[in-house]
This record gives C-alpha cells, sequence and structure tokens, in this order.
C-alpha cells in the first residue's frame, strides 16, 4: 500500500520513483544529504504565528523565501494567512500556478520581459508589486492598460534599512499620487522592512526602536489617507521583529515568514520565543579522521552556514569545526566520540534561506517516519 502510493505520488508531483519510495520508512534509512523539515513542529509554529497575528488583529502575509515551496505555503493559507510575499517573478508564478491568487512581490521589477510577465500574472493572479520610483510603474501601467488587466502596486519606504525605498514625507507622497493615477495601476498602499532592527539585545532597545520606525510607516499612511488616497495596505515585519511589529498600531499586516523553520537565527540572533526549530539537514559520518573529528556529508552545497552556524541535533558537545564544499568537520566532546562512520546525523539549518535554494525537495517527517515529499519548485527562480 504504501508503495503504491510512494508510485503514484511520483507520477502526480514528478518526484523521481527512488525518493518517493522512502515514504513511509523511518528518518534514519533516507539518503543523505536531504533537507528534513519536522511536520509537527512547523505546522505548530504556522498555527502560532497564525494565532498570534489574528489575536492582534494583523493580517499575515508569511514570506516564501524560506522555502519557495507552494505546498508550504498553502498550509500558511491554511492556517489564516491571507495570501504571500515573495521576491521574484518567477517565484510569484509558482504561487500562482498552485491556485494562490494573493501574491506580494515584495522587490522592484525591473526590464521588459519582467513587466510583461506579471502583466500576464495579472490575468490569473491578484498580484502586488513594491517600488520606490516612477520608472518602475510607468511602462508596468502601459502594459497593463493595453492588456486590459490592472496590478496593484505598493511602495516601499526607507524605514531605517538604507536598502532600498523611498524617504518618508514629501518623496513617498508624490510617489504615491503619480501611481495613483495611472491606467493599469491600483495604488495599494505601502510597506517597509525593519531588517536593521532584528538583533539588537536589550528587549526595551529593540522594542522603541521597532515602534518608532513603524510608527514613520502609519503616520505616511495617514498623511497619504489625508491626502484623499486609499492606502489599505500598512506592511512590515519579519519574524526577527513580528512580536514587536505586530502591537504597533497602524501596520495592517506582516510578512514574517522564516519563524515557520524558526532557525537558530531567529530564536538566539534576534531572541525570538514561542517556536520550534524544525528544518534540518539529516547527513552522514563518512570519515573519523581523529577521536575529537568527525566528517560528514554535508558541506557548503548542503547546507549555508553563513549568517547563522547550523548546531548539531542530540549531541551537545558535537560543534561545526569547518564546512568546505562537500565535508561538515566537527569537533566532538566526550559523548559524540561515540560516532561512527556511517551514523545520521541531523543538522539543525541555521538560516534556511540560504540553505533551501541548494536542494531539489523537502522531506515531510512526522515524528521519525517520511509522510511527505515536496518539490522545492521556487529552487532556480531568479528571474
Ligand atoms: C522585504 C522583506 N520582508 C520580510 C522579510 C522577513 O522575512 P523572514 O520572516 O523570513 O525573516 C525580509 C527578509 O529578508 C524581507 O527582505
Amino acid at each position: 500500500m504504501i508503495r503504491l502510493f510512494a508510485f503514484q505520488t511520483s507520477i502526480l508531483f514528478g518526484i523521481p520513483t527512488v525518493i518517493a519510495s522512502y515514504i513511509g520508512r523511518p528518518k534514519l534509512e533516507l539518503d543523505t544529504p536531504a533537507l528534513c523539515i519536522d511536520l509537527g513542529l512547523m505546522e505548530g509554529n504556522i498555527r502560532r504565528m497564525a494565532e498570534f497575528l489574528r489575536r492582534l488583529g494583523k493580517s499575515w502575509r508569511p514570506h516564501a523565501k524560506c522555502h519557495k515551496t507552494p505546498a508550504v505555503a498553502l498550509k500558511e493559507i491554511a492556517a489564516g494567512a491571507i495570501g504571500v510575499t515573495v521576491a521574484k517573478v518567477s517565484e510569484a508564478e509558482v504561487m500562482a500556478a498552485a491556485g494562490i491568487r494573493d501574491i506580494l512581490i515584495a522587490n522592484m521589477i525591473v526590464g521588459q520581459p519582467k513587466w510583461e510577465r506579471l502583466a500576464a500574472l495579472c490575468g490569473c493572479a491578484d498580484p502586488i508589486v513594491a517600488c520606490d520610483h516612477f520608472a518602475q510603474i510607468e511602462p508596468l501601467a502601459a502594459i497593463c492598460a493595453r492588456n486590459g488587466v490592472t496590478c496593484r502596486v505598493i511602495i516601499e519606504m526607507n524605514i531605517g534599512l538604507d536598502r532600498v525605498g523611498t524617504r518618508p514625507g514629501r518623496d513617498t507622497l508624490d510617489l504615491a499620487l503619480a501611481v495613483s493615477k495611472l491606467n493599469g495601476i491600483e495604488f495599494a498602499g505601502i510597506m517597509g522592512y525593519e531588517g536593521h532592527l532584528l538583533r539588537i539585545e536589550n528587549a526595551n532597545e529593540k522594542r522603541r526602536q521597532i515602534s518608532d520606525a513603524m510608527a514613520v510607516l502609519a503616520e505616511c499612511a495617514d498623511k497619504l489617507r489625508r491626502d484623499g488616497l486609499r492606502c489599505d495596505i500598512v506592511s512590515a515585519g519579519g519574524t526577527g521583529s513580528y512580536q514587536i511589529s505586530a502591537e504597533c498600531p497602524g501596520i495592517t499586516e506582516l510578512q514574517c515568514g522564516g519563524g515557520i523553520f524558526a532557525d537558530p537565527f531567529y530564536l538566539q540572533g534576534c531572541n525570538v520565543s514561542g517556536l520550534d526549530s524544525a528544518l534540518t539537514v539529516l547527513a552522514t559520518v563518512v570519515s573519523r579522521p581523529t577521536l575529537d573529528r568527525a566528517v560528514l556529508d554535508s558541506g557548503r552545497k548542503t547546507l549555508n552556514p553563513d549568517v547563522q552556524l547550523p548546531i548539531v541535533k542530540g549531541w551537545p558537545d558535537a560543534t561545526i569545526k569547518r564546512l568546505s564544499a562537500e565535508h561538515c568537520e566537527l569537533t566532538l566532546g566526550p559523548q559524540s566520540q561515540n560516532l561512527k562512520i556511517g551514523d545520521k546525523v541531523e543538522l539543525i539549518v541555521g538560516y534556511a534561506d540560504f540553505t533551501t535554494p541548494l536542494h531539489d525537495h523537502f522531506f515531510g517527517f512526522r515524528g521519525e517516519r517520511l509522510e511527505v515529499v515536496w518539490p522545492i519548485l521556487g529552487r532556480g527562480k531568479l528571474q
């Protein structure tokens, strides 16, 4: 029965039969390296984030950059998310193909091919695109008007990250007025990302600075409304700050996405509480050069350590020493020195965003048994 289901899965979703054949089997039988989701923990995180935001009266539009997978986005929507946030037109296309309509592309989209695709997307979904200059939107408007579709647009404001975004005040108001006059475009609101404030250690200081940044957005939204514009969307927030930004008045929705995996970057680096790390790489010990060293088959082509080092699950005295392309070297303490060649080890992914795009599939486990294999359909979608 399990085999039959696995075979059907491979036909239905294009998953290679050899991979689908693992469904129903225990984790330790899976070949490595493999990107594994603890479904119970991820679903718990999704439920808690959705409930928290619902209680505070904010909509949830989770960023999909950490998973790039429609199956995961559909779980978020089933839990109450109003749609999804992405960074690329091609990611939006992947989500739209799965039937998701409300898609925020929280990024500047520039160039004729992308404007054409975005306008085409407006025929089958209801995307929103961010901008911080008229030059990003005027050509899109012309194509949309010609195609008889309307694309929603929000303005990204610089609320201190100094990456992209209009200056709060006159610049934002002028752009909003100009955009709102275009045929083929509906001005839908504003957004800002407080990414520079996630790692402030002092809790009071973090709250103060995030509240100030959110107030800049809320004040600008009020000004736009006083100028006669609709400003339905005031969007902000990442996982590293969502527990604070959700409490700020005037913000209508939050883009926090990575919390569904609750990587150590968020729990340790940003002091986010109430979520459980759900994403691991299962690896195999392939060499034991010395008593206090083990080498795993999960180097940088499997696991990106740049933002936050992975954690060795279940072996508190084992630490990551170095990652090269195909090798992950561990330093072992007295307990983990029992590890031998062929043993499987799980590494908690430090920051999922740079690791998931290295993989073709998520392996979703219910406890220790493989329940589902999801192709990471947004992998390689960079344009
Ligand atoms: C525009 C935007 N929104 C939200 C986020 C936060 O995403 P996450 O909650 O996955 O950290 C980011 C992170 O880079 C971002 O660039």
